[in-house]
């Protein structure tokens, strides 16, 4: 059984957690990009791919800071998004700006769950004054952030444009 009796045994708990949710996201971001018809969606998603693979790499240096073994801890949480994601445009006649749609509320819902597990990872560093360990999972929390905004606008514009206004609500 895993003791967990301090607050750096959680910090490496969830890190670990990340780590193996990285890994689930770097799985699932082709697959989406592949069910995905709009150009500009397919980039978000294969750019997004570039950038996990960089954040794993950026948890591979924090366990190097740490003195660390790398390891997995399931994360059942990104497991759960990311089936309920698919299952919502796999098998169905889904029209191709409804899986668009479709796809990026569910790419959202995993940013969000990064964005909130980073920086609860960040708050432990800090207590730990861990700095160079809070200062990376800052950058990665940051950049999930950025990542959500993006796919915000372009949920937005991909309802919108569907709605039939040409325009678009952003441009
Ligand atoms: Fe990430």
């Amino acid at each position: 059984m895993t003791t967990l009796s301090t607050h750096r045994d959680l910090l490496l708990h969830e890190l670990r957690d990340m780590y193996d949710a990285e890994h689930q996201i770097v799985d699932a971001l082709p697959r989406m990009s592949a069910m995905a018809t709009s150009p500009d969606v397919k980039t978000a998603f294969d750019e997004h791919q570039v950038q996990t693979e960089e954040q794993i790499r950026r948890l591979e240096e924090v366990f190097a800071l740490l003195d660390e073994k790398l390891a997995r801890e399931p994360c059942p949480g990104i497991e759960g998004i990311i089936t309920e994601g698919m299952k919502t445009v796999r098998g169905k006649d889904v029209a191709g700006a409804v899986r668009d749609t479709a796809l990026l509320a569910s790419a959202r819902r995993v940013e969000h769950y990064e964005m909130a597990a980073y920086a609860g990872a960040w708050l432990l560093a800090q207590t730990l004054k861990l700095h160079d360990v809070a200062n990376a999972l800052e950058q990665t929390r940051g950049e999930e952030e950025e990542t959500d905004g993006r796919l915000e606008r372009l949920a937005m514009k991909t309802a919108d444009l569907s709605a039939g206004n040409s325009a678009g609500i952003v441009s």
